[in-house]
């Protein structure tokens, strides 16, 4: 099969389409044949050689894909040969053919392009295993999400409207319109405005009951500052640095917390477990059209290095997937 490789890690010109041996399934696993894969941003950082791949994780890029399962490993039940499915991947989606842990399956949600279905594993798994199993977000509680227009961002705007909370975002002035679309009640411009006050201002001074947040350092204190009392801060995102002072009393005395999680190093049976839990809270949203995949372009996969170059710039809304055929 062909995957795209990276020889020596670097710009986006470091990105080989080339022959490579195909995947067998091992126990527990099936073969997909990959339709689209999707660019994350961590896809970047491993381009650039600092975000290597896991042990026993396949070595090229590609956190998702969706195709067709080509074969069946052993011990593996309830999937079969033929079937359209999107995957959970701990790398290796940028690729003709991926062997998947078959606990990291879903089915294509009914309603959704087999393509575009490249679009919601990361997003949907991250962001309900942080929003809700994680930070609990309630009917009728304010979540801000930071980066709203990034893939995460348009996927996590949906799902805090679709459970009856109030959605805040930052992003760029650009992207607003399309953000209020998706559901956001209020934009906020993080270039010119102060997303503490406008979040004050919005919600009445009471604050966000959950921030998702993919800045980290540079807006730890501010985010903070932005809980709610009984506020939940995740950081799933380092964007802004990873190290900062934290003011412990400014925490406690709103009895708020902070967490920090990544998805693609947790073990397999938490994989697992949050791909059995999108499946079961998630999926049924996709399939009213609560939640949609949000696609900004699909370009070849052969065209990896255009499609890395566009999620550098930022210029992009949702996700940019990227096809085999
Ligand atoms: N921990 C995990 O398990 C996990 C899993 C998946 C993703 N992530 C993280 O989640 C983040 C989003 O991933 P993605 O693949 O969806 O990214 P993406 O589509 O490449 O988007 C990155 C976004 O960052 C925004 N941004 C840049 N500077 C900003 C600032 N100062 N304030 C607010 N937003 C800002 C950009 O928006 P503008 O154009 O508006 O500036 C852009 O939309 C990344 O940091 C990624 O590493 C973490």
């Amino acid at each position: 099969m062909r995957a795209i490789t990276i020889p020596e890690p670097g710009g986006p010109e470091a990105l080989v389409w080339a022959e490579v041996p195909d995947p067998e399934p091992g126990p527990g696993e099936v073969v997909v044949d990959v339709r689209a894969s999707a660019v994350n941003r961590a896809d970047l950082l491993q381009r650039q050689g600092h975000y290597p791949p896991p042990p026993g994780a396949p070595a090229y890029p590609g956190l998702e894909c969706s195709g067709v399962i080509s074969a069946i490993g052993r011990d593996v039940t309830g999937w079969t040969v033929g079937q359209e499915v999107c995957a959970l991947l701990a790398g290796g989606g940028y690729a003709e053919r991926v062997a998947v842990p078959a606990g990291q399956l879903l089915p294509v949600p009914a309603g959704v392009d087999p393509v575009d279905a490249a679009a919601l594993p990361e997003v949907a798994c991250t962001v309900w295993s942080n929003v809700v199993r994680l930070a609990r977000l309630a009917a009728g509680e304010t979540l801000l999400v930071h980066g709203g227009g990034s893939g995460i961002g348009t996927f996590a705007v949906q799902l805090g409207r679709a459970l009856g909370a109030t959605v805040l975002v930052t992003a760029r002035a650009a992207k607003h319109d399309r953000l209020r679309e998706l559901g956001a009640a209020h934009t906020i411009d993080y270039r010119e405005q102060d997303f503490v006050e406008e979040v004050a201002g919005a919600t009445g001074g009471h604050g966000a009951d959950v921030i998702l947040d993919i800045m980290g350092a540079s807006y730890l204190g501010r985010n903070v500052a932005a809980l709610a009392d009984g506020g939940r801060l995740v950081v799933i995102g380092m964007q802004g640095g990873r190290k900062a002072e934290l003011d412990l009393g400014a925490l406690l005395a709103k009895r708020a917390s902070v967490a920090a999680t990544a998805l693609r190093s947790r073990p397999l049976d938490d994989k697992a477990a949050i791909v059995r839990g999108v499946r079961e809270e998630v999926w049924p949203l996709v399939e009213a059209g609560k939640v949609r995949p949000v696609v900004d372009r699909r370009l070849p996969m052969t065209d990896a290095a255009q499609a890395h170059r566009l999620v550098e710039s930022n210029d992009h809304v949702g996700k940019v997937l990227l096809t085999t055929a």
